[in-house]
């Protein structure tokens, strides 16, 4: 993971502060299998700079951002390269404290607490990704407050109170103004550095397909990645909505195309059937005829 951050031209100096941070918080053997290892590399330099330099300094990160911008990849690359043991909560309407810290359960007649992701992080120095958090409730979350600022602590009735061990970190993600989610109130929002996620640049995506289709042809790793750009930039002007702009969706064509459907089918599915305007579908097929031709041959593509 070091060597990709050199490679993507992230500051020696921040890297060196990563280094440091594994060498003051080794990770103890059992928890090892914790520690994510990447289906994907997060590419932008920016992006890692901030985030690395804010885990660092010790503050929590909240990554903002459309769907597909990588918060996820993100955030697991940062436990990867970090090497700290992860846990994953995803937080919905009726996330509670006892979802988050722990229940009291029975166990050989005797009450016992079963500890939930925050307190294990907590405990094991861990990384807790804090998935959708805006999909809570806000009084639910407020448990956290004294978990996420400078007490740095978990008081649950009827438990000691622990701190929090010194490599706990917690990244939490949100889409901002989908259904289902809330304004995040700003007692929780203060309690983290806020990244707002950019969309992947030409240069990153040519270097995922690369890297996701060992096979994928050059000139199309450009046109697909050109293709989003031309998708991204009418979404911009406000001639389409955001729907078929979802790089899952792209890569997911790709797929479809390598498994031997021809390309523009897999097109459809992947990005153009997102919308459920016609109007917008058409749009959509017109930004892809004016880019790719009629019949997108399997032998053109993988070379
Ligand atoms: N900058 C980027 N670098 C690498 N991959 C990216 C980047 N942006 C998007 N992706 C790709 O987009 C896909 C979705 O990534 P991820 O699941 O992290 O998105 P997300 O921001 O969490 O989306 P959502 O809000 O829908 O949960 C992955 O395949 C990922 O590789
Ligand atoms: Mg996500």
């Amino acid at each position: 993971m070091l060597n990709f951050l050199k490679s993507e031209g992230v500051d020696a100096g921040i890297l060196k502060e990563i280094e440091k941070f594994r060498a003051e918080h080794p990770t103890e053997e059992t928890l090892r299998c914790r520690i994510p290892e990447p289906r994907y590399l997060y590419y932008g330099k920016e992006v890692w700079e901030e985030a690395i330099t804010a885990l660092v300094c010790g503050e929590n990160l909240l990554l903002v951002g459309p769907k597909a911008t990588g918060k996820n990849v993100l955030a697991e690359n940062l436990a990867a390269v970090f090497a700290r043991p992860s846990w994953d909560v995803s937080f919905y309407i009726n996330t509670d404290a006892a979802t988050l810290l722990g229940t009291d359960t029975f166990t050989g007649g005797a009450v016992a607490l079963r500890k939930g992701p925050i307190y294990r992080c907590a405990e094991d120095g861990g990384f807790g990704i804090l998935d959708e958090i805006n999909m809570a409730k806000n009084e639910s979350l407020a448990v956290l407050h004294a978990t996420l600022d400078f007490r740095r602590s978990i008081d649950m009735p009827g438990y000691d109170r622990i701190a929090l061990h010194p490599a706990a970190r917690f990244i939490a993600t949100m889409n901002y103004g989908y259904a289902g989610t809330r304004e995040l109130n700003e007692a929780l929002a203060s309690r983290f550095v806020v990244i707002d996620m950019p969309a992947i640049t030409t240069e990153g995506l040519v270097k995922l397909l690369k890297r996701e289709f060992p096979a994928l042809s050059p000139a199309y790793a450009d046109q697909f990645a050109g293709l989003f750009q031309d998708i991204q930039k009418k979404c911009d002007g406000g001639e389409l909505s955001t729907k078929s702009l979802d790089l899952r969706g792209l890569l997911a064509a790709v797929r479809l195309m390598r498994a031997g459907l021809e390309g523009n089918r897999a097109l459809e599915l992947g990005l153009v059937n997102k919308s459920f305007d016609s109007f917008e579908r058409q749009l959509v097929t017109d930004v892809i005829r004016t880019r790719l031709p009629e019949c997108i041959r399997f032998e053109d593509v993988f070379a």
